[in-house]
C-alpha cells in the first residue's frame, strides 16, 4: 500500500508514533459485517421502543393482570385502571409524555453506559475503530475523559436503578399469574412475561460493575465468604453477558408485542390455567 508521510498535529491512527500508511485497512475480509448487523440490531430496538413508548396505549390487560415492561410502573392519573400498582402520585402527563417516563432514561443510560453496548455502538455507530485493523474516521481521540462520554463512569448508579427495575419487573410478573375470574391463573403471557424477568436479572446481574460490587477490592475471599459466593455466580454469568444483551433485547420486544395483541384484542392469550 502507498504509504503518506504523517501530518503534523494529526491524531489517532495517523499520529507520528504510527506506521504511515494511506489505506483506511489492508483487510480483504468483511471486516463490516459484524458492525452492520450490530447497527441494524440496535435500530430495530431503538425505533420499537420509541414508537411504543409514545403510543401509550395497549400496555395493560386488565383481565389477566399483564403489563408490559416499556410502562412498569405506571405512576400517573392517565395510567388505565388497575395497571398502577404503587399508587398515581403523577398527574395527568399530556399524551406526548410517555407513561414509562420515570424509568425509561434510566433504563436507557444502564444499557448505553453498559461495557458491551459500549463496544457494540463505538464500532458500529461511531466507528472508532469499526472492527480489528481498521482506521477509525475521527481525527481526534479523547476516550471516555470528555462530556458527554464521561457519563460511561457513572455506568454503577444506572446498575443500581437497574436493580430497582428489575424488582418492579419480578413483581409485574407474580401478579401476572392471575385468572380471568379473580383467582389463580396461567397463560402464555405469565409465562413471557416471567422468562423475560428472568432474563433481565440474569442481564442485570451479569454486569461488569455488578461483579465488581460483589467482589471488587476484596484482599481476602477466605474472610467474605458471602460476597465470594455471590462474585463466583456473577464472574459466571459475565462471561455470558453480550449474548444477554441481546437476548434480553429481543425478549423485550417480544413481551411488549404480545401484550399489546392481548390487549388491543388482535389475539388472545393462550391459557393453560382459569
Ligand atoms: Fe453491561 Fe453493566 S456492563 S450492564
Amino acid at each position: 500500500a502507498p504509504s503518506k508521510a504523517p501530518e503534523s498535529g494529526a491524531a489517532g491512527v495517523f499520529s507520528r508514533s504510527r506506521a504511515a500508511i494511506a489505506a483506511k485497512t489492508l483487510r480483504t475480509d468483511r471486516w463490516w459485517v459484524p458492525p452492520l448487523i450490530t447497527v441494524l440490531g440496535l435500530s430495530v430496538f431503538v425505533i420499537y421502543a420509541t414508537v411504543r413508548s409514545f403510543q401509550n396505549n395497549w400496555y395493560w390487560v386488565e383481565e389477566y393482570h399483564y403489563l408490559t415492561p416499556f410502562y412498569s410502573p405506571c405512576l400517573s392519573d392517565a395510567c388505565v385502571p388497575g395497571s398502577s400498582h404503587f399508587g398515581t402520585p403523577i398527574p395527568k402527563l399530556p399524551s406526548w409524555i410517555p407513561l414509562g417516563f420515570l424509568v425509561l432514561p434510566f433504563l436507557l443510560l444502564f444499557r448505553l453506559t453498559c461495557y458491551y453496548y459500549r463496544k457494540a455502538y463505538y464500532r458500529s455507530v461511531w466507528m472508532s475503530p469499526p472492527a480489528c485493523a481498521v482506521a477509525e474516521p475521527h481525527a481526534k481521540y479523547t476516550g471516555e475523559t470528555r462530556l458527554p462520554l464521561i457519563i460511561q463512569n457513572a455506568h454503577r448508579y444506572f446498575f443500581y436503578a437497574a436493580a430497582l427495575i428489575a424488582v418492579i419487573n419480578t413483581y409485574d410478573a407474580a401478579i401476572s399469574f392471575h385468572g380471568a375470574d379473580g383467582g389463580f391463573g396461567i397463560g402464555l403471557g405469565s409465562l413471557i412475561i416471567t422468562v423475560n424477568a428472568t432474563l433481565l436479572w440474569a442481564y442485570t446481574l451479569s454486569c461488569h460493575s455488578c461483579r465488581h460490587i460483589a467482589g471488587g477490592r476484596l484482599k481476602h475471599f477466605s474472610q467474605h465468604p458471602v460476597r465470594y459466593r455471590f462474585w463466583t455466580v456473577v464472574s459466571k454469568l459475565n462471561t455470558r453477558h453480550m449474548q444477554l444483551a441481546w437476548t434480553t433485547l429481543g425478549t423485550l420486544i417480544l413481551t411488549d408485542l404480545y401484550i399489546a395483541l392481548v390487549a388491543a384484542d388482535k389475539i388472545s392469550d393462550l391459557r393453560i390455567i382459569g
